[in-house]
């Protein structure tokens, strides 16, 4: 009798904990839609967003668009990302951005280390890591993506591989300054190719990332971390994913430039 009661205690402290991670829907635009397609896609989310708050719902324009989606955004819940920045202040570095002027220009997150990132444009952990300090000392909040490749996977490194980019992009991180990043599990194989991982496979990723948070910092900081899971996230798979023990929200892609479908992931919540 004693023993049940124990456990139903903390079935009910442990759903208290996990009800406690609200959900994060994040839209990265990635480099689509100019000033007017932006305007008209974010005005058709907050419409049909209306006053509906169940999650947070980020949406991470291109840098040309962040000031007029800003303007359009900011009576209402919807926050604004930029989808990378340069980790130093100012400068002769010719076609960067700051953590700064995303700041004055309304960014509340960055996302930062997309595997488009690390591997078009040649990004490494160090350069994650710098970028990552630089944005928690801004007061910026970070999307901290990982994951691996299909060859990972099928060579049964992703758990190695997942270790190690968290560790070094975390590394020199408070675990105050952890409170302001999400972590955003993406298997680039997912990404873009209509290949989504399963929720089994995603929850035990998930599940990994979160022990490794625990092992690292500790156990308050690994029950509070939001950890999203992206690659071909669309409306039919959402609710499946979203409803996985450890999977806090998505970040989604392709399904997140028309107001339809990012609403309808939404609702999936
Ligand atoms: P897709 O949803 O198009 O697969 O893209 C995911 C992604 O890269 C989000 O950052």
């Amino acid at each position: 009798m004693f023993v049940n009661l124990v456990m139903e205690f903390r079935k009910f402290n442990f759903n208290l904990e996990v009800k406690m991670r609200k959900k994060v829907i994040a839209g990265n635009w990635k480099m689509n839609n100019d000033i007017n397609e932006s305007q008209n896609l974010v005005s058709g989310i907050i419409n049909g967003l209306g006053n509906d708050d169940k999650c947070d719902v980020i949406v991470c324009p291109p840098f040309t668009s962040l000031n007029d989606v800003n303007s359009l955004i900011k009576e209402t819940q919807v926050k604004l990302g930029a989808q990378n920045m340069y980790f130093e202040e100012s400068g002769a570095y010719t076609g960067e951005i700051s953590a700064n002027m995303l700041k004055a220009v309304g960014c509340e997150y960055v996302i930062l280390g997309h595997s488009e990132r690390r591997t078009i444009f040649n990004e490494i952990d160090e350069t994650i890591n710098k970028k990552i300090i630089k944005a928690t000392e801004s007061v910026l909040k970070v999307i901290f993506c990982i994951g691996e490749t299909l060859s990972q996977r099928e060579k049964g490194t992703t758990n190695d591989v997942v270790r190690l980019q968290l560790i070094k992009g975390l590394q020199d991180v408070s675990e105050v300054d952890l409170k302001n990043i999400i972590i955003a599990y993406e298997p680039v194989w997912a990404i873009g190719t209509g290949k989504t991982a399963t929720p089994e496979q995603a929850q035990d990723v998930h599940s990994f990332i979160r022990n490794l948070i625990k092992e690292n910092y500790s156990s308050e900081a690994a029950e509070g971390i939001i950890i999203q899971y992206g690659g071909s996230v669309n409306p039919d798979n959402a609710a499946e994913l979203l409803s996985q023990k450890d999977i806090d929200g998505a970040l989604v892609g392709g399904a997140c430039l028309k107001a339809d479908s990012f609403l309808s992931i939404i609702a999936s919540v």
